[in-house]
């Protein structure tokens, strides 16, 4: 789906994400969502807000899995992505804070495969994910799945993880953390299967710093040089919601 802006694009995201929970809500009597975090979303979960104070959506029996979080990182911390989804969204509806899951910055090191085994064991007890909201990075990274060097069987089959950034994902941060010395370089990110899983998925990519990545992802091979490409496998469950800059390349 193309559309002429930014705006017009979000609109249709939340759109999507609004009728995902009504048609969950009414088959299964819960909707889980996988979120995602970034500069792209953000007008997604100002429109979503808007139509819970307007009285038209409740997510009093919605379950989120955020898709990342950078690692070691506080919360609270202002930079957090705990802290940006309160920030957007948590604090804005009616979605119970036990019902909110994002990726634990503070685990000690060893325990952080346990945390992250037991995040997939709650989405696949959960029932596993309505929908996916993704992002895409200038890189072609999905969550924090950077490009690598393994097959696109072993990508594909990726559990949530801890993981290092890679050079292009530490640069566009520096945006957030204000200096490249403060990058926070690794992170905690679902992997690629759970996101493959996810009944529906909807990739958001707005602005013309996305064109050339977005061109590669939906038109070029399916590479682990390229993870968002992985999204062909699964084709027929995903649509990509550009707008016209994002698309210019296609
Ligand atoms: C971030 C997040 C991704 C996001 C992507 C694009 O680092 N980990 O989940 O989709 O990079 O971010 P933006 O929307 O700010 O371009």
């Amino acid at each position: 789906i193309v559309c002429p802006n930014a705006e017009a694009a979000s609109r249709v995201a939340a759109e999507s994400i609004a009728a995902t929970i009504d048609s969950a809500l009414k088959s299964r009597g819960k909707a889980i969502l996988g979120l995602a975090t970034g500069a792209t979303p953000e007008v997604v979960y100002a429109n979503l807000a808007a139509r819970h104070r307007a009285g038209g959506l409740s997510f009093q029996k919605v379950v989120t899995y955020n898709l990342d979080e950078y690692y070691p990182i506080q919360p609270i911390d202002p930079l957090s992505y705990r802290s940006y989804m309160h920030r957007h969204l948590f604090s804005r509806v009616d979605l119970p804070a036990n019902q909110a899951h994002v990726l634990d910055g503070t685990v000690p090191e060893a325990f952080v495969r346990e945390h992250t085994a037991e995040f997939d064991r709650w989405i696949e007890a959960d029932g596993g994910l309505d929908l996916q909201l993704l992002g895409i990075g200038r890189n072609g990274h999905i969550g924090f799945n950077e490009p690598a060097e393994w097959s696109v069987a072993e990508a594909a089959a990726a559990p949530t993880r801890l993981v290092e950034l890679h050079p292009v994902t530490r640069a566009d941060a520096v945006r957030e953390f204000g200096d490249a010395a403060k990058v926070i370089p690794r992170a905690l990110t679902m992997g690629v299967k759970q996101i493959l899983s996810a009944r529906a998925i909807v990739m958001l990519a707005t602005g013309p710093r996305k064109a050339s990545i977005v061109a590669q992802a939906l038109r070029g091979p399916v590479t682990t040089a390229v993870p968002a490409s992985l999204l062909q496998t699964v084709a027929d469950r995903v649509v990509w919601i550009l707008d016209e800059p994002a698309a210019a390349e296609l």
